[in-house]
């Protein structure tokens, strides 16, 4: 897998395991959830209008570009929510309801 971002600098922290899709992943405390998942791949979720992927815009909490599902049913803005350990991020779109099988940035 290759992410989007990547990590300019290392701070003091213990990792922080999560999944993405399954696929067991490590954050460092206090990352932000968009961070941490773009790190690993090069988009957040597929687009629920369209054919194409997600990835946040504004970093901010602006532009609503950046929710995405865990496996627990909690929709998160990635953009200002801190990673934590044993999330589980589904990065399929949900559609009327159903997620939509296949992950992105795989
Ligand atoms: S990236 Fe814009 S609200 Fe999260």
């Amino acid at each position: 897998m290759t992410g989007l971002f990547r990590r300019l600098a290392q701070r003091p922290g213990p990792a922080v395991p999560f999944t993405i899709d399954g696929v067991p992943v490590q954050a460092q405390a206090g990352d932000l959830l968009i961070g941490a998942i773009l790190l690993h791949r090069r988009a957040l979720r597929l687009f629920e209008f369209g054919p194409g992927e997600r990835a946040g815009y504004c970093l901010m909490g602006a532009c609503q570009d950046c929710w995405v599902t865990l496996a627990d049913g909690r929709r998160v803005r990635a953009c200002t929510t801190l990673v934590e350990p044993g999330m589980a991020v589904v990065t399929g779109a949900v559609v009327t309801g159903a997620v939509v099988t296949g992950g992105v940035g795989d």
